[in-house]
């Protein structure tokens, strides 16, 4: 690569300091820095700090014109069962013939669990430490056994984490689902800059890169030929979960068969919120079309309306959990002005260098980066659709290292979920107040992955005595 072209092109930019150390550098250095300045849009930069940094868009504005958003409620909270039952039947249809396949976005940085690997890897089942690649992978393989069709496992990684990924699913030969049916792809990376529009240096040679947000997954899908591998296979219904969540149903037939009886380009699962200061999103509309607020931009005391009945005015949280039409993320990836998802500001604190080259970790935020995120897509989707999802079945995240969302909170609800099944199955399992049982038992997603494929094991191979740290798979 010839550096001059692009050094002028940074230098007219106002952006030269990116090549400050250019004459200390290696030659390999100096390659490795040409190649990253290379993947940065300088135009998208230079717009992106005018109308996010400078013009400071005021968050709370966009509350004006917000209703609450509405959702197909679950049977057992007055929705129509027979609905639910027709929706069912159409996603066992589309899953029999090979529509489907599953999408897990696996980029993010993990910062608040401050784990040293890829979130994947990380073990969280109650007995068998299963990481959540493995609990995903069993669940798909499950589902495509049920279905008498294997599915195809798409998977979103990062520049920092995509080597580990594959060495580590290589390693785990792919549990079981075949190296050809799994995809993993990296998703694309912004720089950071100051406040002042610079683009800020990590090392003397290498720019401030992360991640462009989970929202990067649809122009990464396409970029990487993932839809088009889909085409060719026949698939174009994708089952979008995130990497942190090992209670997801990853492939739910009543989910996919609403999304498709009702020619959506996008559906999502709502959660009822627990309480009015939960922090999630929360589906609204807005002129007509569904988006998700996020819970920061939404003032508290509208969080806190209730309805004559005393329900939560919003109360549809959204979980990250979708189902997306493959032609309408080609659509969305190709972007243009009537499609493009909006980039979101976060201040951050950004280790880089200072004049001198010396490393510099700064205590306040020194800096801005910019995101993407999926949900912003809902306005430009086709008859998107919500359903309503049970927490106790579809939502324990691990999101931070202890607390709430923590490794520990996921353990106990996936035993309290584990326990139940079996309870339902007409097993003798003693537990307390909140569902969680006596000791540690664990069921694999082979054995059975919802009450009902459970009961079904169960009948045809009960355990005599559920004992501690019991086994079913
Ligand atoms: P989070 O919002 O939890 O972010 O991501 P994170 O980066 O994983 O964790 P923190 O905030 O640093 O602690 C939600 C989901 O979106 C994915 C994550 O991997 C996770 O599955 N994600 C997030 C991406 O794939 N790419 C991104 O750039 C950001």
């Amino acid at each position: 690569m010839s550096p001059e072209p692009i050094i002028s092109r940074f230098t007219a930019a106002g952006q030269g300091q990116v090549f400050r150390f250019w004459n200390e550098l290696a030659p390999a250095e100096r390659e490795a820095l040409l190649a990253q300045a290379a993947e940065v849009d300088l135009d998208e930069i230079a717009r992106l700090h005018r109308e996010l940094v400078v013009e400071k868009p005021a968050t709370a504005a966009g509350v004006a014109g917000l209703e609450p958003a509405p959702f197909e409620p679950r049977p057992e909270n007055g929705g129509d069962t027979a609905k639910w039952m027709r929706a069912r039947a159409a996603g066992e249809e589309a899953l029999r013939a090979g529509r489907v396949a599953a999408f897990t976005v696996a980029g993010g940085q993990g910062t608040r669990l401050g784990y040293d690997g890829p979130k994947g890897t990380f073990p969280v089942t109650p007995v068998k430490k299963k990481t959540l690649f493995q609990v995903f992978a069993e669940k798909i393989l499950a589902a495509g056994r049920r279905f008498g069709r294997p599915l195809h496992w798409f998977i979103m990684t990062s520049h920092a984490n995509h080597a580990q990924t594959e060495q580590f699913f290589a390693a785990h030969d792919y549990f079981g689902l075949g190296r050809d049916r799994v995809h993993l792809f990296r998703q694309g990376r912004m720089p950071a800059i100051g406040f002042d529009g610079k683009i800020l240096l990590e090392t003397k040679g290498s720019i401030a890169l992360s991640p462009d947000g989970h929202g990067g997954s649809l122009r990464a899908l396409h970029r990487s030929g993932a839809l088009d591998l889909m085409e060719r296979e026949g698939i174009d219904t994708l089952s979008y979960f995130q990497v942190d969540n090992p209670l997801v149903r990853c492939i739910d037939a009543e989910f996919i068969g609403f999304h498709l009886l009702a020619r959506s380009e996008m559906s999502s699962k709502a959660l009822p919120k627990a309480y009015p200061e939960e922090k999630v999103g929360l589906f609204c509309l807005r002129d007509g079309k569904l988006m998700v607020a996020e819970y920061s931009d939404v003032p508290m005391d509208v969080q806190r309306e209730r309805n004559a009945d005393g329900s939560l005015r919003f109360s549809a949280g959204s979980i990250a959990i979708h189902v997306i039409d493959r032609e309408f993320a080609r659509r969305m990836a190709a972007g243009g002005a009537a499609v493009e998802l909006p980039f979101h500001r976060a201040d951050k604190k950004i280790p880089t260098v200072d004049a001198a080259g010396q490393p510099v970790k700064p205590a306040a935020p020194n800096g801005v980066k910019f995101e993407l995120f999926v949900f912003d897509a809902l306005p430009f989707a086709r008859s998107p659709l919500v359903i309503e999802t049970d927490r106790a079945n579809d939502f324990s995240p691990v999101k931070n290292a202890e607390g709430l969302d923590s490794p520990r909170t996921c353990a106990e609800d996936q035993l309290r979920q584990f326990a139940r099944w079996l309870r339902s199955a007409g097993a003798d399992l003693a537990v307390d107040a909140t569902g969680l049982p006596a000791h540690k038992i664990e069921i694999s997603p082979l054995y059975g992955y919802d009450a009902e494929t459970v009961s079904e094991s169960w009948r045809r191979r009960p355990a005599s005595t559920i004992t501690p740290n019991l086994y079913l798979e």
